[in-house]
């Protein structure tokens, strides 16, 4: 095909795309049905997982969930199940490539094909890169971003196979913005915002339409991960919240979920404005957090 016309194409669906976006912001696209889907939310003992897991379960999805501490996810399940829905509830660690595999066919085998991925499951220790140990260092990029990828490959050929499925993944606004006393935290965040995303791509290679990704920025949750947050105009969210609008930008197949919204904007910001300039606005807006450590002058 001749480039020129080609290029028009391109303009074309560039017009299209932005506009399509522009009215979804007004009349949002139809939220998709999830009686028949089975979703797995790892980390679903506790805070955003555990909320989304009522949250799918309240949309008529089989909840599956994940999670080191037992007793939460126990929980989450007897409620889910109290009110009429369906979940299961699994000790999985999500850094052991091992476990996770056992655990996705345990859950194959007893539930059935998972369509729904939330990697969820994260740690955030909030100190300087100094004072972080070695091991540390190796724990967060274990559970933060390495867990995605045998998450991901343990349930994406399935997906891929019927052209149906859907991977979410709880990214932070530190992938946004690198966040002082969270340089490992905001590394690995950046890690699976670009894992997500070049994923995404690859599975449009693949053709498979009906396979979706969704990542979800969230900025302070009220879960006890972060201790001393600072935002001089913003305020602390609350896992149902941030919950709520995961669920529903997945539903409404959306690429990219910000809480607070106005970060979509803050991170287009971020691509063009000088680093000095931004380094200024965010001090002025006195974003970030302190050193999460009881004593600060230990
Ligand atoms: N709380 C915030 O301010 C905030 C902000 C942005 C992004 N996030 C992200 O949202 C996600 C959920 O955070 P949250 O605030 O609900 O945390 P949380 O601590 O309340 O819950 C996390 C859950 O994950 C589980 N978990 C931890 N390590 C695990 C492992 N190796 N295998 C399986 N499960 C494991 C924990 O047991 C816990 O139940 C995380 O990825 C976090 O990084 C949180
Ligand atoms: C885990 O599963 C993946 C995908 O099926 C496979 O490629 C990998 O070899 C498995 N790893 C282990 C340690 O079992």
């Amino acid at each position: 095909m001749n480039v020129i016309f080609e290029f028009i194409l391109v303009l074309l669906n560039i017009g299209f795309s932005c506009l399509e976006n522009f009215i979804s912001l007004f009349i949002p696209p139809k939220r998709k049905d999830i009686t028949n889907e089975i979703a797995l939310v790892t980390g679903g003992g506790h805070g955003i997982g555990r909320e989304m897991a009522l949250e799918l379960a309240t949309n008529g999805a089989k909840v599956i969930l994940w999670d080191i501490n037992t007793e939460g996810v126990k929980e989450t399940a007897a409620e889910i199940n109290q009110n009429g829905g369906f979940a299961r509830a699994y000790k999985c660690d999500v850094s052991n490539v091992d476990e996770v595999n056992q655990t996705a066919a345990k859950v194959k085998q007893e539930v059935g094909d998972v369509t729904m991925l939330l990697n969820n499951a994260g740690i955030l220790y909030g100190l300087n890169l100094m004072r972080l140990t070695d091991e540390q260092i190796k724990r967060i990029w274990n559970v933060n971003c390495l867990a995605h990828f045998w998450t991901v490959r343990a349930f994406l050929p399935k997906m891929i196979e019927n052209n149906h499925g859907h991977i979410l993944t709880l990214a932070s606004a530190s992938a946004i913005s690198g966040t002082a006393f969270l340089v490992d935290y905001s590394a690995t965040k950046w890690a699976v915002d670009g894992f997500t995303d070049a994923l995404d791509e690859e599975i449009d290679k693949l053709g498979c339409d009906g396979v979706h990704t969704t990542t979800v920025y969230p900025l302070f949750v009220n879960t006890g991960m972060t201790w001393y947050p600072r935002d001089r105009f913003g305020r602390v969210f609350e896992p149902r919240e941030v919950a709520e609008a995961a669920i529903d930008g997945m539903l409404r197949n959306r690429h990219y979920v910000h809480v607070p919204r106005i970060n979509s904007f803050t991170r287009a910001m971020g691509g063009f404005l000088p680093k000095k300039a931004y380094r200024a606005l965010k001090k002025y807006c006195d974003l970030g957090i302190d050193l999460q450590v009881k004593n600060k002058d230990d």
